[in-house]
């Protein structure tokens, strides 16, 4: 029987703190009506001291296990993006999340792509299932970015928040169920446009580095990463539609990586759909990168807006620079 690989249930992670534009003001030249109108966003989650990414990550996880029904020990893999892990390069921070949740079955490993993250750990899992390499598997995208941010920077700081969102991935005898089909992509020419210059191979830390402010953290060329988002996001939607002989009219939602309501709704005019197709959650929650869509996907399930049989498609880009989404019969 032609198996097929669905989403049985998504969860999040959320810090506590909540932090207004308001807020961000009182130490920072900004304000409220610049932020909410440069990219529509209103608060972010931020992580209190000592919470990490794996914290996140876990909590995102438990409450979809949970809602799948399903326990640790029936996960084979965890599949965690991230851009700000627990630790540098190793250990892996899904492996942290491992032995937290007690997945003791389970290979674990981060995979780093971004705001691409969960889509491209979306895509492995579903490979990896039909392959039989795995039976069942957590895909997370969790990040604590208020780590990697300069916060002196109005131009990069005011974007982020922390969060992790998870969701079991699972085989199914219903082939016109799941995940259909998924596009990524790769346009390695625009690598500087966001980039955490130092700390890495190409510019480690030395004696001195913080007295120089080499610090790690998100720079980015806004404008540029602003005109590929708007490029790719329909270009990805659109082939995603087409390649499974289907139309953007047979879409229920758009769910996009939440980056900026602008960059949603130049793709919006572009498509000529609605904009309230689109689903958007990032008034609340801020550019969480790879938590963004699975994060999105819980708030628009917690607010009813995901039947069974609703036919959505979720697309990412960032850093990379990296893109790419998937068609999901919900
Ligand atoms: O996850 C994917 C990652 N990132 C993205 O998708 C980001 C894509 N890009 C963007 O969302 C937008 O380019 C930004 C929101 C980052 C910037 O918006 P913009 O309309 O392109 O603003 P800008 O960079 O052209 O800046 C306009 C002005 C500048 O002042 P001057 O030089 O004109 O005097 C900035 O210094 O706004 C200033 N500015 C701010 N002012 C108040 C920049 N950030 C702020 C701020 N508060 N937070």
């Amino acid at each position: 029987m032609t198996k097929s690989v669905i989403i049985r249930a998504v969860g999040a992670g959320l810090p506590e703190r909540r932090v207004s534009n308001d807020e961000l003001s009182k130490t920072l030249d900004t304000s409220d009506e610049w932020i909410r109108s440069h990219t529509g966003i209103g608060w972010r989650h931020l992580a209190a001291d000592g919470e990490t990414t794996s914290d996140l990550a876990v909590r995102a996880a438990r409450q979809a296990l949970e809602r799948a029904g399903v326990t640790p020990a029936d996960i084979d893999l965890i599949v965690l993006a991230t851009t700000s892990p627990d630790y540098f390069g190793c250990p892996p921070t899904a492996c942290i999340v491992q032995h937290k949740l007690g997945a003791t079955q389970a290979a674990a490993f981060d995979l780093v792509a971004a705001c691409s993250g969960f889509i491209y750990g979306l895509t492995v899992a579903k490979s990896m299932l039909l392959a039989g390499t795995a039976r069942r598997a957590l895909v997370i995208g969790a990040e604590v970015l208020s780590r990697v941010t300069d916060w002196t920077d109005r131009n990069t700081c005011v974007l982020f928040g922390d969060g992790a969102g998870a969701a079991v991935v699972d085989l199914s005898d219903t082939p016109d169920q799941g995940i259909l089909n998924t596009r990524m992509g790769t346009d390695g020419s625009g690598w500087e446009y966001i980039v955490i210059r130092n700390g890495g191979a190409a510019h480690p830390y030395t004696r001195g580095s913080l007295a120089q402010r080499k610090l790690p953290v998100i720079e980015m060329n806004g404008k540029k990463v602003f005109v590929f988002a708007v490029r790719t996001l329909p270009e990805v939607v659109r082939g995603l539609v087409a390649e499974a002989g289907l139309t953007l009219d047979d879409l229920k939602w758009i769910v996009p990586h939440q980056a900026n309501a602008r960059i949603i709704q130049a793709a919006a005019d572009q498509m000529k759909i609605p904009e309230s197709r689109f689903y958007m959650n990032l008034e609340q929650r801020a550019n969480t990168s790879s938590a963004s869509i699975p994060l999105a996907l819980c708030d628009l399930d917690a607010a009813g807006g995901l039947k069974r049989g609703d036919l959505i498609a979720i697309v990412g880009f960032g850093s990379g620079l990296t893109y790419g989404g998937a068609l999901i019969r919900w």
